[in-house]
């Protein structure tokens, strides 16, 4: 009896003995870094509103595929060689050859794909809430440079395979920067290196791939949760919750976002990962969507494949593009369907921010633009023959008459009375 009490006191010194450790180690670091500080300022006293729905998990979800994405393609470059002769062949072998390479190109190859989904409903969730709105511009500006740079970073990484597509794909894109009038053609040669796509082209936009663009993106998601938590979230109704603080100075229908907020990530992050994997697993090629079958063919500078569509999550864009026959005037559209969503938060003048309490306007506006957003990413993959391209100037004129229009929809919209304080019942 004696024995086994001794035992759990000799126990519960030891435990407290390395709490004491630890925190003697946590007193330590927090004289030379703002580590305590930190985390309570952005995890422990970090107040967000208690009536967040599932569509505020995308934020969290968008970081998960970015670290996978960095963890993946820094494995993938490894084995993988920049070079216009080996290129193509290297991606291969990562597939057979390499321990679990199969794996490691799946995730990264279905990685880019989920991120335009989770960032697609992550900004759709912005717009109906007006997250956009004073005092969140900046957040939204920084969030529209993420979605640039993730452009950029997805047409980047798909020369790399050195496929059909990705070479012809490359050339179509390149040669947009040919309408910027003046120096068009100059830009063309600076961008390639050359006269051509090739080994140069490859080259750089290798480096630029796998450091320039990563780099920046990085930068940007801290500048975007710094924004974040200096503003502080917004919620499904719309409401600043610094308004009603209790005597405490913490907002009264704020909950701190750890532990509470984690462990719904945490869910978020379990049912992610389960589709994740269905599609790494059982459907990586997505049925030509997410790995383009005339990608598996080598590229072949002297045959242009029949049909050319960039990857899904571009064909929005692409399908304006293609809406006019004029090149210039095409890649104008294209350019300026991106820079109009930048200033939302000043074409919207309605001081109202959730859809919850705003006009059927801005409702029926909001849904137009979603459904054409959609059409016209199926229209950018289909052949331009008719009946698609009078369809796809259809759709344009709509995406274009959601901005343009905006001003005056939202300035004359009857919005209904916005509540004090967050609500949970809708
Ligand atoms: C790598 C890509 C991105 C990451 C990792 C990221 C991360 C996050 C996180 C963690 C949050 C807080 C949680 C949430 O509200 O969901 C957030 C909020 C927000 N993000 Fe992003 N984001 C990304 C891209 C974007 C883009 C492309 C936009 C829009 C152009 C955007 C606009 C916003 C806005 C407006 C908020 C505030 C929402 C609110 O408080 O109501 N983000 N982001």
């Amino acid at each position: 009896m004696n024995a086994r009490r001794d035992a759990i006191t000799d126990e519960t010194t030891l435990m407290s003995k390395t709490a004491d450790k630890l925190s003697e180690l946590v007193d330590w670091i927090d004289v030379r870094f703002p580590m305590t500080k930190m985390l309570k300022e952005h995890a422990t006293e970090y107040y967000a509103a208690k009536n967040f729905n599932v569509l505020y998990v995308f934020g969290a979800l968008a970081m998960v595929v970015l670290v996978i994405q960095l963890v993946t393609g820094i494995f993938l470059t490894m084995s993988y060689k920049p070079d216009a002769e080996k290129a193509f062949a290297s991606v291969e072998y990562i597939m057979r050859d390499v321990e679990w390479g199969w794996l490691i190109r799946y995730m990264h190859s279905t990685g880019a794909s989920f991120f335009f989904i989770v960032v697609y409903i992550h900004m759709f969730r912005g717009m109906m809430y007006g997250s956009y709105k004073n005092p969140r511009e900046l957040l939204w500006i920084i969030g529209m440079l993420i979605y640039v740079c993730l452009m950029a970073e997805g047409f980047l990484g798909y020369l790399l395979p050195w496929g059909q597509m990705s070479y012809w794909g490359a050339q179509v894109i390149v040669s947009l920067f040919g309408a910027v009038p003046g120096i068009g053609e100059g830009l063309v040669e600076w961008i390639r290196g050359d006269y051509f796509i090739s080994d140069i082209t490859l080259n750089r936009f290798f480096a630029l791939h796998v450091a320039a663009v990563p780099l920046a993106l990085i930068m940007l998601v801290v500048m975007h949760i710094l924004a974040l938590h200096e503003t502080g979230s917004l919620n499904p109704d719309g409401i600043e919750i610094k308004e009603h603080k209790g005597p405490d100075g913490i907002p009264l229908d704020g909950i701190a976002f750890h532990p509470y907020y984690t462990v719904k990530d945490l869910v978020a992050m379990i049912v992610f990962f389960a589709a994740f994997s269905g599609v790494v697993f059982f459907a990586p090629e997505m049925g030509g969507y997410f790995l383009e079958h005339a990608n598996f063919e080598p590229a072949n500078p002297l045959k242009t494949p029949e049909h050319i569509a960039p990857v899904w999550y571009y064909t929005p864009f692409y399908a304006i593009l293609r809406a006019v026959p004029s090149k210039g005037f095409g890649a104008f559209l294209m350019a300026m369907a991106l820079i109009l969503l930048f200033f939302l938060p000043w074409l919207d003048r309605c001081k109202v921010k959730s859809i919850r309490y705003r006009g059927w306007t801005f409702k029926l506006a909001l849904t137009v633009f979603a459904v054409s957003f959609v059409c016209l990413g199926y229209l950018g993959m289909q052949p331009a023959v008719e009946p698609y391209v009078t369809i796809t100037r259809i759709f344009t004129i709509l995406y274009f008459s959601f901005f343009l229009f905006m001003p005056i929809y939202t300035r004359f919209e009857k919005t209904r009375p916005v509540p004090e304080r967050v609500t949970y019942d809708q």
